[in-house]
């Protein structure tokens, strides 16, 4: 057979209960270049539907006359089970009617028995597999697209009511604290505590609302060129400072030219903040967050963060950038952080990753294009 086929091997199940057909597909692929498809055979629905329920297959050649079992049903019965499988269904001249029936309701292709040879065989497998994926991707998309929709609609929708309750959360806790301060002389203890779970109540909503904002807000960068290892060395200094209570020191180190680059400086200053304060949570009285800043190629930078914590779980680090994912519990954390993160990242046109770090501890890493070409 005259072909150039160079993808891999096409798993293909022939369901047939008549040994003769079985033996002349057989021999038309025998003339197909080798490794071009791998066969199973099966005799009857029942094992049909083993195979499929057990093994992965890229086509399924379906006779519809089996015992037991006619036409359109025998069709629906396998195509229910095929996950991702094409159908080419095999009919003999007197049920080529059932078979374009079967097209219709989700075959790719039907073949009349007695005008099949090798390359008609060769043809219709290789179009009705492609067929197939090409409809699976488009189905894929189709679902992300709903996803994504209905994730912006509820995005509106928290925006909307995030700024609601931001102002009545602001005044609580103005009030609690103006409060807390005229009784700090006269009020008992009992109201002095109460008015400060109040205010600290207030105060995490008030972040919370505040992430959710930035989280689903507006992601418009101001962009200008900045030195980033002056930016990120100003976050570095804070963040060491306000690790300094707890016994963690915040170290920051640069390599190459940081000047030029081009990226949203309040922005990427906030994701900084972010990462430093997850890796000082996790690290241990004494220990070291490690912050270095590279020009690691003409056209990129990278920011690491290196603390001295337990690392992550690998069950978790699939979903540490989701919103909402938090390990700290008791309402300490939104989940929002690294979420906030990413997007960022991405707006800027770059990636952002956390692994655990080889000799322990956890590594978040951030590239970002020097240029900052893509705006958003
Ligand atoms: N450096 C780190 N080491 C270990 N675990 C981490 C580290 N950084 C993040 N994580 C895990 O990922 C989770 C998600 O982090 P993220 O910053 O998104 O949310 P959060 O810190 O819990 O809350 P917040 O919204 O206040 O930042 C954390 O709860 C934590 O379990
Ligand atoms: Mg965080």
């Amino acid at each position: 057979m005259n072909t150039t086929q160079s993808t891999a091997t096409l798993r293909a199940l022939v369901v047939e209960d008549n040994p003769a057909d079985v033996a002349l597909l057989k021999a038309h692929i025998a003339t197909a270049p080798p490794g071009w498809i791998e066969l199973q055979t099966a005799h009857t629905l029942e094992d049909a539907a083993q195979h499929l329920r057990f093994e992965r297959f890229d086509v399924v050649l379906l006779d519809l006359s089996l015992p037991g079992s006619q036409g359109l049903d025998t069709f629906r019965f396998v195509h229910e089970r095929c996950r991702e499988a094409a159908i080419v269904v095999l009919s003999g001249l007197a049920d080529e009617t059932v078979a374009r029936e079967a097209v219709r309701s989700g075959a790719q292709d039907y073949l009349v028995k007695d005008g099949v040879d090798a390359n008609v065989l060769f043809r219709s497998v290789t179009y009705s597999v492609e067929r197939r994926r090409i409809t699976q991707r488009a189905l894929k998309l189709q679902a992300e697209l709903e996803h994504a929709r209905k994730l912006a609609t509820i995005g509106r929708i928290t925006a909307g009511i995030a700024h609601e309750i931001r102002n009545p959360l602001q005044i609580v806790a103005y009030s609690a604290n103006a409060l807390a301060k005229r009784l700090a002389v006269s009020a008992d203890e009992k109201s002095v505590k109460d008015i400060e779970r109040i205010r600290s109540a207030a105060v995490r909503g008030e972040r919370f609302v505040q992430e959710l904002l930035e989280y689903g807000g507006d992601m418009t960068l101001r962009k200008t060129a900045v030195h980033l290892g002056v930016v990120l060395g100003h976050v570095a200094e804070d963040q060491d400072a306000a690790a300094d209570e707890g016994g963690v020191r915040v170290t920051f180190e640069t390599v190459g030219d940081l000047r030029g680059v081009v990226v949203d400086p309040h922005r990427i200053e906030q994701v900084l903040v972010n990462l430093v304060t997850n890796a000082v949570k996790q690290t241990g009285e004494g220990g070291v967050v490690a912050i270095r800043c590279e020009r690691d190629s003409p056209t990129t930078v990278t920011v690491e963060v290196l603390d001295m914590g337990p690392g992550i779980e690998p069950e978790h680090l699939e979903h540490v950038f989701e919103p909402f994912f938090t390990l700290r519990a008791g309402g300490v954390g939104t989940g929002l952080g690294l979420a906030i993160c990413k997007a960022i990242v991405e707006a800027h046109g770059g990636e952002i990753t956390l692994a655990n770090a080889p000799a322990g501890g956890a590594l978040a890493r951030v590239r970002l294009p020097v240029s900052g070409a893509a705006e958003a």
